[in-house]
């Protein structure tokens, strides 16, 4: 009996782990790291290819909170790699502080200073 408790109290303490690992690693984009005035956007450059759009997604979203392009999210639709990379690729840009080398992307971002914002899918977080 005494085993088994243990054995769950580590299962759960790894699991606790896990979570505040989790929870550290996807920080809040919306979070303002710039007071830059200017508003600027970053997008992706409609000629770059879909694998390196899909390798922006994953660089972008493996560090902030990409849930805006996810199902249910308000960026969802158009579900494309170049709409979903630009989303992301722009809250990169916004929680990096709106430098130009955090739009660099290999080449593949554009700055813009028309907001991107569509329908409901707001670009930034100002
Ligand atoms: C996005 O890019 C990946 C990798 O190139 C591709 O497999 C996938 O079909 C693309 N998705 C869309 C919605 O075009």
């Amino acid at each position: 009996m005494a085993a088994h408790n243990s054995l769950a109290a580590s299962l759960y303490f790894s699991l606790l782990l896990f979570s505040v690992i989790t929870e550290t690693v996807k920080v809040d984009a919306c979070q303002p790291s710039s007071q830059l005035p200017e508003k600027t956007w970053c997008v992706a450059n409609p000629s770059t290819k879909e694998a390196e759009l899909q390798n922006n997604i994953e660089f972008v979203c493996s560090r902030l909170d990409c849930s805006l392009i996810q199902i249910g999210g308000l960026c969802f639709v158009p579900e494309t790699n170049i709409s979903h990379a630009s989303v992301a690729m722009n809250l990169y840009y916004q929680f990096m502080g709106r430098n130009s080398w955090n739009c660099h992307f290999g080449g593949s971002g554009l700055i813009v200073a028309t907001d991107p914002s569509y329908d409901a899918c707001k670009y930034g977080c100002f």
